[in-house]
C-alpha cells in the first residue's frame, strides 16, 4: 500500500474547487508563477502546524515512521529553526545558566540560537588544523577527555555531521563517550537526511544521537526550506517541553503549505523503491570518485552523495572550469569544490562531470601547515548580537570584537563567532573567504 499524502490530498482538492477564497494569502490562487493555487493557508480542514491533529499530525506520524524516531517535527524554514529549537530544549533541560559544548565550524544558525537562549559556548576545537572552514575533525577519545575537563556539566554536545564537505566524526563513539557523562548529543544533521535509507542507516538518531535536524530540502526532493527535527525514542521521555510549542517560537505563523505538501509527498516518494534508486546513485558517485582519482584529483572519503575535490588550482578555478560547461557546484572554497548528488541527477550528467575534470591536468596540492585558530572571548554572544555595531574593513578590525557571525553562505561556517576578539590570522581567512567587511561591536 503506498503511503498516503494528507496534506497534498488536502490541497490538491481544494486547489480544484473552485472556491471563492476570502481568505490569506493575496494572490487567491492566481498569480505570477503558476502554482499559487496549492499555496493556502489555516483554512478549516487544513490542521495548523504548530497545533496539528489532523492532517498535519498525520502526515508528520508517517514521517516519524519513516525516520523512526521517538517524535518527528516539520520545519518549514530549514534546519535553522530545527537548531534553535534543539538548543532550546536543550538549554530547557539545564538547571542554571545553559553551557553547550560544540565542535567548531558550526552553522552561524547555532551562533543565534545560543545567543537567543543566552547559552554560553565552550568550543571543542579541531583536533588537526584542515585549512578548511568546514572541516572539524574529533575523536571520541577528544571529546571524553574535553568533557571531563570542563568545570560546568554542558547541557549538551552539538556537533555537525556531515559537514559541508561531506566529513563525519565517529558518531556512534561520541554518543557513547556522551552517554557515560548523561551529556544529551545534538547533531546538526542538515545535510544527512538521506543518510536513514542506506544500507544499514547512518543516520545520526540511529548511531546514538538524543536529537538532530535534517534539511529535507538539501538531500530529498522537497521544496527549500522543508526540514525535520528529529529526537530520539530514548530522550523524548527527559524533554521538559513539547519540541512542536518550541519550534512554534522560532517559526512563521503563516507556515508554507507548498513545502508542508511537499514534505507531505516525499513521504510517499520514500517508500517506493527509494532505498535501491538511493543504492545506485551513491554508486554512481563513488564511481566518479574513483575516476577522479585516477586522473590525480584528490577526492577524500565523504558522505556517500557528496563528491568534494581537492585540487592545487584552488576550488574557485574547478569551479569556473565546470561553470563554462554548465555545471553549476554547490560551494566552492580554496581548495576544495563541492558537488551534492542525488537520484534525481541523470547518469549521462555525471559522466559529463567526469569528461570536464579529465579535459584538464590535475595539480598538485601544496603542503600547508596551519594552526588551530584560538578565539580569545570577550563577551557572551548575546550580548556581541545585540550590541550596536559598526562595519569596518577586515584589515582595520584586528583587536575589534567581532559582533555577527562574519562568512559567506555558503557554508555560512563563521570565522570569528560574535562576541570573540578578532586576530590578523583571522583577518587571512576572511580575505581567502572573500570577506572584505565586518560587524563588529562598537561600545
Ligand atoms: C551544516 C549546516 N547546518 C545548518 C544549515 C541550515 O540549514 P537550512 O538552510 O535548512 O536552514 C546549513 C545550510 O546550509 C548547513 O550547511
Amino acid at each position: 500500500m503506498p503511503m498516503d499524502t494528507p496534506i497534498w490530498n488536502f490541497v490538491k482538492a481544494y486547489a480544484e474547487s473552485g472556491n471563492i477564497r476570502a481568505h490569506m494569502p493575496g494572490h487567491k490562487g492566481r498569480g505570477f508563477l503558476g502554482f499559487e493555487k496549492y499555496d493556502i493557508t489555516e483554512i478549516k480542514g487544513a490542521d495548523a502546524l504548530y497545533e496539528a491533529g489532523g492532517i498535519i499530525e498525520k502526515s508528520r506520524l508517517n514521517a516519524q515512521s519513516l525516520f523512526g524516531s521517538g517524535r518527528t517535527d516539520y520545519s518549514t524554514e530549514g534546519s535553522s529553526q530545527c537548531i534553535r529549537a534543539m538548543v532550546a530544549l536543550a538549554c530547557g533541560l539545564s538547571r542554571g545558566r545553559p553551557l553547550i559544548l560544540a565542535a567548531r565550524k558550526v552553522h552561524k544558525a547555532f551562533v543565534y540560537a545560543c545567543a537567543l537562549m543566552d547559552a554560553d559556548i565552550e568550543w571543542l576545537m579541531p583536533e588537526r588544523e584542515t585549512g578548511s572552514l568546514c572541516a572539524c575533525p574529533i575523536t571520541p577519545e577528544g571529546v571524553a577527555k574535553r568533557l571531563d575537563g570542563l568545570e560546568r556539566k554542558p547541557c549538551a554536545l552539538y556537533i555537525t555531521a556531515p559537514d559541508y564537505l561531506g566529513g563525519s566524526p565517529d558518531i556512534r563513539g561520541i554518543a557513547r563517550e556522551c552517554h557515560k557523562r548523561d551529556v544529551p548529543l545534538l547533531v546538526d544533521n542538515a545535510h544527512g537526511a538521506y543518510l536513514k535509507f542506506l544500507s544499514p542507516s547512518r543516520h545520526p538518531l540511529d548511531l546514538g544521537a538524543d536529537m538532530c535536524c535534517d534539511s529535507a530540502h538539501k538531500t530529498l526532493p522537497v521544496l527549500t526550506g522543508g526540514a525535520y527535527l528529529h529526537v530520539s525514542k530514548d530522550f523524548l521521555p527527559r524533554l521538559n517541553k513539547e519540541p512542536r510549542r518550541v519550534m512554534a517560537m522560532f517559526g512563521s505563523t503563516s507556515p508554507s503549505y507548498l513545502i508542508l505538501s511537499s514534505l507531505d509527498l516525499c513521504n510517499r516518494y520514500l517508500t517506493e523503491g527509494y532505498p535501491e534508486r538511493l543504492a545506485e546513485a551513491c554508486r554512481r558517485v563513488s564511481v566518479l570518485r574513483g575516476g577522479l582519482r585516477e586522473m590525480g584529483y584528490s577526492v577524500p572519503e565523504t558522505d556517500p552523495l557528496k563528491l568534494t575535490v581537492l585540487d592545487g588550482v584552488g576550488g574557485e578555478v574547478l569551479a569556473a572550469r565546470l561553470r563554462q560547461n554548465n555545471i553549476e557546484v554547490e560551494m566552492a572554497d580554496r581548495w576544495a569544490v563541492v558537488m551534492m548528488f542525488t537520484p534525481e541527477t541523470g547518469e549521462e550528467e555525471m559522466e559529463r562531470i567526469g569528461e570536464v575534470f579529465a579535459s584538464f591536468a590535475s595539480t598538485p596540492l601544496p603542503e600547508e601547515k596551519r594552526n588551530v585558530l584560538c578565539p580569545k572571548v570577550a563577551m557572551s554572544p548575546r550580548q556581541a548580537l545585540m550590541s550596536p555595531t559598526k562595519r569596518v574593513k577586515a584589515d582595520d578590525s584586528v583587536g575589534r570584537v567581532c559582533a555577527d557571525p562574519s562568512v559567506s553562505c555558503p557554508p555560512a561556517v563563521p570565522i570569528v563567532v560574535s562576541g570573540e576578539v578578532i586576530t590578523p590570522e583571522a583577518v587571512e581567512m576572511f580575505k581567502e573567504y572573500g570577506i572584505k567587511e565586518i560587524e563588529t561591536v562598537d561600545i
